[in-house]
């Protein structure tokens, strides 16, 4: 098996009690100002800040660092879309703010759309797919990022299905839930969404309690 070099990857999750991230489909504000204050403190210090398509479809985040002067690094935005699916009118491919990245299948090469996000100034990556519904290899795309774009440290942002993902194939350096108290029930999306037969260890780094919001803070480690 081929084995790839990559930056240290963070991933940040916020979810409810029940291990939720969100209703399905549905963008669900589930941060306090804290805690979007954290998320931001992370986004300022990283190279480039990743998402899966379909958090840019129900969530349209800019997936800037706030505020943006003060960032010591100007972070790529990265989307990880095997099936370019994501609308040319998302707020994360205006280019004038910060450089966005797209991943997706080598099937996609000369369609229209990418044609389009070219025009956008949108840096689009073709990588061969793993199978017919358009899979592509995440270490792969790692690895463009840290030799291409000299990206060192990346942090995560969701949602549950590119979490999980890189959670089975041991992607993931440095894990952190903020754990909201709430809870949404079936309705929503999981925070780590794959199947999984064996279990995972985690080495638990630090634990901070924000009692103004409530929140508590689980810094892991992958063991
Ligand atoms: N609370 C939080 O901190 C937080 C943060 C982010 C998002 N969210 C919520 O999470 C939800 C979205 O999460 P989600 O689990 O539904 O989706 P997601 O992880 O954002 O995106 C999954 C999609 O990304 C593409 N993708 C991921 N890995 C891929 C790979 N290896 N190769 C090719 N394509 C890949 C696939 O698109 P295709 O299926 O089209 O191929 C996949 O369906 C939203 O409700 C959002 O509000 C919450």
């Amino acid at each position: 098996m081929k084995t790839y070099t990559r930056p240290y990857i963070i991933v940040f999750v916020t979810q409810t009690v029940d291990g939720r991230i969100g209703f399905r489909g549905k963008r669900t504000l589930l941060s306090s100002y804290r805690d979007l204050e954290r998320m931001y403190y992370l986004r300022r210090n990283v190279d480039a800040v990743v998402i899966g398509a379909n958090t840019v479809v129900v969530d349209d985040p800019i997936l800037a660092p706030r505020p943006l002067d003060s960032a010591p690094k100007k972070p790529y935005r990265v989307i990880i879309d095997g099936n370019l699916t994501i609308p040319l009118s998302a707020k994360v491919l205006d280019t004038r703010i910060l450089p966005t990245i797209i991943f997706t299948s080598s099937k996609f090469l000369g369609t229209s759309k990418a044609r389009k996000l070219f025009e956008n100034n949108v840096l689009l990556e073709f990588l061969e797919p793993l199978d017919e519904t358009n899979r592509i290899d995440l270490a792969e795309a790692f690895e463009v990022l840290y030799k291409k774009y000299h990206v060192d440290k990346v942090l995560v942002q969701g949602g549950g299905r590119l979490i999980g993902e890189l959670i089975i194939k041991g992607l993931v350096d440095e894990l952190i839930v903020s754990l909201s108290p709430k809870i949404i029930g079936l309705n929503g999306t999981p925070s780590i969404n794959i199947e999984l037969n064996r279990i995972i260890e985690l080495k638990l780094e630090s634990i901070q309690v924000d009692h103004m919001t409530g929140e508590v803070v689980l810094v892991y480690r992958a063991v």
